[in-house]
């Protein structure tokens, strides 16, 4: 099994941005947690960062046929994207919506996910831990899918 995961804009700022909200460790951490919890799974685990909603969109539709899970964190274009929705809608990979802060305990339009009605879960607010509840959702939606559960 092939997984994708990808992160929106600002992400790459995690170890110096809102500390207090994101924590200490950095992308590069984030990247090894999950290739880490890849190897746990026993599925394979790329990663793809962009501060741009097209090249999201592009990454999205570049996985189509190639990888057959998608974890997202959209970040700030969860709250904003419709391109981000439907590029999810258009591709039909199983996908998972993270985040790493508890959005609904935030500002009112965090409360706001385009993506999330696209996606088969979501997790929020468990840190990098998020991204290996993601990943595991996928590992257990393709056994289901593949035993016609
Ligand atoms: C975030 C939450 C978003 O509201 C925010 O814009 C981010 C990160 C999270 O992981 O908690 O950039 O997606």
């Amino acid at each position: 099994m092939k997984i994708l995961v990808i992160n929106g804009p600002n992400l790459n700022m995690l170890g110096i941005r809102e500390k207090h909200i994101y924590g200490n460790r950095d992308y590069n951490a984030l990247v090894s947690f999950c290739k880490e919890c890849g190897e746990k799974e026993g599925v394979d685990v790329d990663c793809f960062q962009s501060n741009h909603e097209g090249a999201i969109v592009d990454a999205i539709q570049e996985a189509y046929d190639v990888y057959d899970g998608i974890v997202i964190n959209p970040a700030a274009y969860t709250h904003t994207s419709v391109a981000i929705l439907d590029a999810v809608k258009a591709v039909s990979i199983p996908t998972v919506e993270v985040h790493l802060s508890d959005v609904d305990s935030r500002e009112e339009f965090r409360k706001i996910s385009y993506v999330r009605q696209a996606c088969i879960a979501t997790f929020y607010g468990y840190g990098f831990d998020g991204y290996l509840m993601a990943i595991q959702a996928l590992k257990k939606h393709s056994t289901e899918t593949k035993q016609g559960v």
